[in-house]
């Protein structure tokens, strides 16, 4: 078991690592002894209810169960999970127990920042990618007809509990989806190397890159800097994530989006081969389809009208170095030409 402690600004909270769900009804009760709205969506509640549900016996549990999928990320479903709490006579002293990825993370999240002004959220994150992006951090929202993530809360949780054996049901495209992520995090940052992305250690991959977070989101909890270097890879990689119609998954999206920053950052910092082949070299370490069959044009032109209500420039996350990435702000002139 490893533990990590994110310091947020309303709380400490403890993110466990454990193989499986063994120790879940032990580290709840250390921060928590009221009732629990369990919430899953239908592949979550398949997979493990019967489990957690045996490990929690020790505490009242009211299940919830979800369809899968982004749509459940509205404000259909925040109304739906706030009367489920009340109906329940949810009080301050009870609480939510999220097991699911991001949607249902990011709903729960935002439920339990606005239930009478606040109640305990804790998740388990059952697939890699929510885990090692979502789970810290504090991020809860929903999404509006108009778009995503677009009402939401920064909310800590109480606690988050990964089980490493969830992630042993998901389909290769989810761990890719993962994989993007932590490869991300391998550039923000010189503890995670090559070597460690081919040896491929679950534990020890998990537990860097959210390490690597949390020393991100302790500096800048409420995303008013340093945070933005999260977003590596991610203006070039939405774009070509939305061409596809979302036929890739996120993180590859990510990883080809890195590969394009790579083509960028060496062009903009005056970096010679060399420089290309070492960060290429650690992208690479993970085994990423990196083509891009949309044209430059396609790709300017989806960034460019996304941003089109701000000021004519974009800010792209350039890689100076690995462990050294710096936010630029980019006129659309001057992107085009990088590009
Ligand atoms: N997923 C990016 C962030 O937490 O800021």
């Amino acid at each position: 078991m490893k533990e990590l402690l994110v310091k947020a600004k309303e709380r400490e909270y403890k993110v466990v690592i454990e193989k499986d769900f063994s120790l879940l009804s032990q580290k709840v009760k250390e921060v928590f002894g009221g009732k629990l709205a369990v919430v899953y969506d239908e592949n979550t509640h398949a997979l493990f209810s019967n489990e957690i549900t045996q490990r929690l016996k020790d505490f009242q549990i009211f299940e919830i169960v979800f369809p899968a999928g982004e749509n459940t990320k509205s404000l259909q479903s925040y109304a739906k999970l706030l009367s489920f709490l009340a109906d329940n006579k949810f009080t301050r002293g009870d609480g939510i127990l999220a097991v699911g990825g991001g949607v249902i993370g990011d709903l729960c999240g935002f439920v339990a920042s606005s239930y009478m002004r606040g109640i305990c959220y804790m998740s388990c994150p059952t697939t890699l990618l929510s885990c090692v992006d979502s789970s810290i951090g504090g991020k809860t929202a929903v999404n509006l007809p108009e778009g995503k993530n677009l009402v939401g809360a920064f909310y800590a949780p109480s606690l988050v509990y990964v089980s490493l054996s969830a992630f042993d049901s998901l389909p290769e495209r989810e761990i890719e989806c993962g994989m993007g992520e932590i490869v991300k995090y391998a550039f923000l940052d010189g503890s995670m190397t090559a070597s460690d992305i081919k040896n491929g250690d679950r534990e020890d991959l998990v537990l860097k890159s959210l390490k690597i977070k949390k020393k991100v989101v302790e500096n800048d909890e409420f995303d008013r800097g340093e945070r933005a270097k999260l977003n590596l890879g991610h203006t070039v990689g939405h774009a070509v994530e939305s061409l596809s119609s979302y036929a890739y998954s996120h993180g590859l999206c990510v990883a080809k989006g890195i590969d394009k920053i790579i083509d960028i950052s060496c062009k903009y910092y005056g970096y010679n081969d060399d420089k290309k082949g070492e960060f290429s070299a650690l992208l690479n370490s993970y085994k990423f389809d990196l083509d891009i069959e949309f044209s430059t044009e396609e790709i300017l032109e989806k960034i460019t009208v996304d941003k089109k209500a701000e000021t004519g420039a974009v800010n792209l996350v350039l890689i100076k170095d690995i462990a050294n990435v710096e936010v630029v702000k980019l006129p659309f002139e001057r992107i085009k030409e990088l590009f």
